[in-house]
């Protein structure tokens, strides 16, 4: 255990177990870049503002150079007899530099510098996770456009419902990923404010230059209320949110997969080296790869109810409790993060089943709506087109027939309007082609769908 920088008013050390309870350095050491890099823009402005000489500042800045140099090398190790990261840095900075290094926390508390730290920590990870969700739009994108012609039941209720693109259905998961990376980027705004100059909670008597901190970070702006700044992690807590909404996307995903890969649907067949067997039944291919992302999503979750029950009951300012912010943080981005990278490479070595596809839009009746709207057009209304078509239906499967299959005598039994031109109406791919409504199923709203994406996702 190395001596506490608060050790000052203490009589007795600290016991050993609550010193391994309270620290946080086996989790935050990730934070080192960020806790150094800000250090040295607090110890620039500390100079400008002639708070610290430059001659200190000089020597402060190398000392932290080389540090984050040798722990990059290993050379540093970052230990466990350390409270965190912040006392790390502060302590490696004095054995370089002595008595000079002891001037860096002037006017700095940890408070406003975790806190500094974890928005840049957070920055950063949304810019990666946009990149890598922008590589899954494209993944999307690129099995779309080369299965633009598979047509396969769309379902409500898992039940077959009307035909669709599977490039229509892939796409679907394209817009959910556009929102998910719009969350993340404007997430941005809220989470690109300096909070370093709030000191422990009220502010400093220190004449800091904060906008000068502010523009060397790269934040767009500094926070307003020094109590805020220290106890706010909304922007931790909207982090994990726009995961978990992420999550919940690449859940449903998986499921759809899962689903299509089963032998009784076999629309899909995932890459081998994406699946795992069994250790007793030797036939087995299981989409296990998928499963885990669906899993996964439960954790992520939890992180964000965790966080969110962390700070719910919190007075301000800054209490230990908001310690807890990392694991749930660092856990979500890793999880997201290999979730978006395994998924994207499945993406990109499935194969559709276009036969297995077509049979099943023969079954389960799934023409039927352009059935009842064929009787509108032929002048009945809505409702007892419908009404007409459900019979229809219904008279069908009595007679475990498919529709087409039916006579046209038998339709006109139902209604004199139905002419022979319903068989070539009653075919699947008639029904795409009707349904080139902007956002529609039909080959060319697709396509212009797919072309729309691939300028969204250039660059
Ligand atoms: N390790 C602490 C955290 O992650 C740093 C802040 C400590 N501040 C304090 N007043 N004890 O929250």
């Amino acid at each position: 255990m190395t001596k506490k920088v608060w050790g000052g008013r203490f009589r007795e050390n600290i016991n050993e177990t609550v010193d391994a309870f309270n620290s946080s350095i086996g989790f935050d050491g990730r934070l080192y870049a960020q806790d150094i890099e800000g250090s040295m823009a607090h110890c620039r402005m500390l100079a400008k503002q002639g708070i610290i000489s430059d001659d200190d500042a000089a020597r402060i800045l190398d000392a932290l150079t080389e540090i984050k140099r040798e722990i990059e090398r290993g050379e540093l190790r970052i230990t466990d007899e350390h409270e965190d990261i912040h006392t790390f840095v502060e302590k490696a900075l004095i054995e370089k530099t002595g008595a000079v290094g002891e001037k860096i926390h002037t006017a700095r508390s940890r408070n406003d510098q975790v806190a500094l730290d974890v928005r840049m920590y957070v920055r950063e990870a949304v810019e990666r996770v946009s990149g890598m969700i922008k590589e899954l739009q494209k993944a999307l994108v690129g099995v779309a456009g080369k299965n633009i012609e598979l047509i396969m039941p769309g379902y409500t209720h898992l039940q077959p419902a009307q035909p669709v693109l599977l490039a229509h259905h892939l796409m679907a998961y394209y817009e959910m990923l556009k929102r998910d990376r719009q969350r993340f980027e404007d997430s941005i705004k809220r989470v690109n404010i300096l909070p370093l100059g709030s000191a422990a909670l009220a502010g400093t008597t220190f004449n800091l230059d904060r906008e000068m901190v502010a523009k060397e970070l790269g934040f767009d702006s500094v926070s307003m209320n020094s109590m805020d700044a220290v106890s706010d992690r909304d922007f931790v807590i909207e982090f994990i949110f726009a995961s978990s909404v992420l999550m919940m996307h690449l859940s449903r995903l998986s499921e759809d997969m899962i689903i299509w890969s089963s032998m009784e649907f076999g629309y899909v067949a995932l890459p081998d080296a994406f699946c795992t067997g069994s250790s007793i039944m030797p036939q087995k291919k299981n989409p296990d790869i998928l499963e885990l992302i669906r899993g996964k999503t439960g954790r992520v979750y939890g992180n964000l109810i965790s966080l969110l029950t962390v700070m719910k009951g919190l007075p301000l300012t800054y209490n230990k409790d908001m310690q807890e912010d990392k694991e749930a943080l660092f856990d979500t981005i890793d999880t997201i993060s290999q979730c978006l990278s395994v998924i994207t490479m499945l993406l990109g070595r499935v194969t559709f089943n276009g036969d297995s596809m077509k049979k099943a839009t023969q079954d389960g009746y799934i023409m039927a709506t352009d059935l009842a709207d064929y009787l509108v057009n032929k002048g009945m209304t809505f409702r007892s087109a419908h009404e007409t078509a459900g019979k229809i239906v219904l008279y069908a499967i009595d007679r475990k027939k498919h529709l087409e299959e039916l006579s046209l005598e038998e339709y006109k039994g139902f209604a004199v309007q139905i002419d022979s031109d319903v068989f070539k109406w009653l075919e699947p791919a008639s029904a795409i082609k009707r349904r080139n409504i902007t956002g529609g199923t039909g080959s060319e709203a697709v396509e212009k769908a797919i072309n729309r994406a691939k300028k969204e996702t250039a660059s």
